[in-house]
């Protein structure tokens, strides 16, 4: 039998295929989070996932959007959270991440994936698959954004005295694009890292995982984080925006360049607050990626 990691063992009675592993592989570790390739006895393979503190929250994002949505991909076998921890035993997709294997054809596939889940999403919504209570426990409204961006302004611990005048000016002429998007766009699920780490290629087709950050909103930062892996990759925006125009509901595909750019927006303020929230204290060097951030915001917010 493999050996059980220390970080596990006090779950085992909980999570009893867990004593049946074979093999215990480290996939990921992070202080908020770790995840592992666990081999069973059949000569299959699962992957077991253990988030700390805000990362436990992914449990209760499969819970109760995911899965209410029917967008549960990874399958999840397995789910266990309490307070501070959060344990996912889902089905190992193996393939490989759009990191190790950036290939054009799949980054094409993964904003044809984006508009696809971002259609099922606003439907189930409408249909009401979600309860209230999750609903809201999920949902992120304009304000939020705003009283994010406003809190960010006022950290001078972390940022320099010309960024946070400048977080002051952008205070004067957001609110007005936020106001747009949320009256003009509805709402959906965002997944928040949709990185090409976090998108895995496999016989099957295209997945996404790691959906810790997941919220209900109508931003696009989605394919602006996914247009960002792909020019690390050479791989061309215009590609990526035809692909996704292609799958998305043809109302709302208008003024894409602008619903990139304000998604862009909406989830750098989100990362950076959760950065000053717990990220820094977390991995300390994170706070040396604030004031690039920042400068992005003021990029974005020129091309609005
Ligand atoms: N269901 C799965 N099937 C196959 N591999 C997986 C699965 N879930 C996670 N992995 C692998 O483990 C890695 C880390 O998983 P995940 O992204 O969920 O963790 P994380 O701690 O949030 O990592 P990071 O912060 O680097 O994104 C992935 O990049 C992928 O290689
Ligand atoms: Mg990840």
């Amino acid at each position: 039998m493999g050996k059980i990691p220390e970080s596990f063992v006090e779950y085992t009675d909980l999570l009893p295929s867990l004593k049946e592993a074979t093999s215990w592989e480290l996939l990921r570790q992070w202080s908020l989070s770790e995840v592992w390739r666990v081999g069973k006895l059949d000569g299959g393979s699962l992957i077991v996932k253990k988030g700390i503190g805000e990362n436990s929250r992914e449990v209760s994002v499969y819970k109760n959007l995911l899965i209410p949505l029917e967008l549960g991909i990874p399958t999840i076998y397995k789910a266990y959270e309490d307070k501070d921890i959060g344990l996912l035993i889902m089905k190992d997709l193996k393939g490989k991440t759009l990191e190790h294997d950036p290939q054009h054809k799949d980054f094409v596939e993964a904003a044809k994936t984006l508009a696809k889940t971002r259609n099922k999403a606003r439907l189930g919504i409408i249909e009401g698959k979600l309860t209230n209570e999750s609903y809201l426990a999920n949902y992120i409204s304009k304000e939020n954004i705003i009283d994010d961006l406003m809190y960010i302004s006022q950290q001078s611990e972390y940022i320099e005295t010309d960024q946070s005048v400048f977080l002051k000016k952008a205070l004067n002429v957001l609110p007005y694009h936020v106001g747009q998007l949320y009256k003009n766009f509805p709402i959906t699920l965002t997944h928040n890292d949709y990185h090409s780490k976090n998108i895995i290629k496999n016989n099957e087709g295209i997945a996404i995982i790691d959906w810790a950050s997941a919220y209900l909103s109508p931003h696009l930062g989605d394919l602006y984080c996914l247009i960002s892996s792909a020019k690390d990759n050479n791989i061309a925006p215009t590609d990526l925006i035809y692909a996704y125009r292609e799958e998305i509901a043809d109302n709302l595909s208008c003024d894409i360049e602008w619903q990139i750019n304000i998604g862009g927006i909406c989830w750098t303020i989100h990362v950076l607050r959760q950065l000053l929230d717990y990220g820094v204290k977390a991995i300390p060097v994170a706070r040396e990626w604030i004031p690039e951030m920042i400068s992005d915001i003021r990029m974005l917010l020129d091309d609005l």
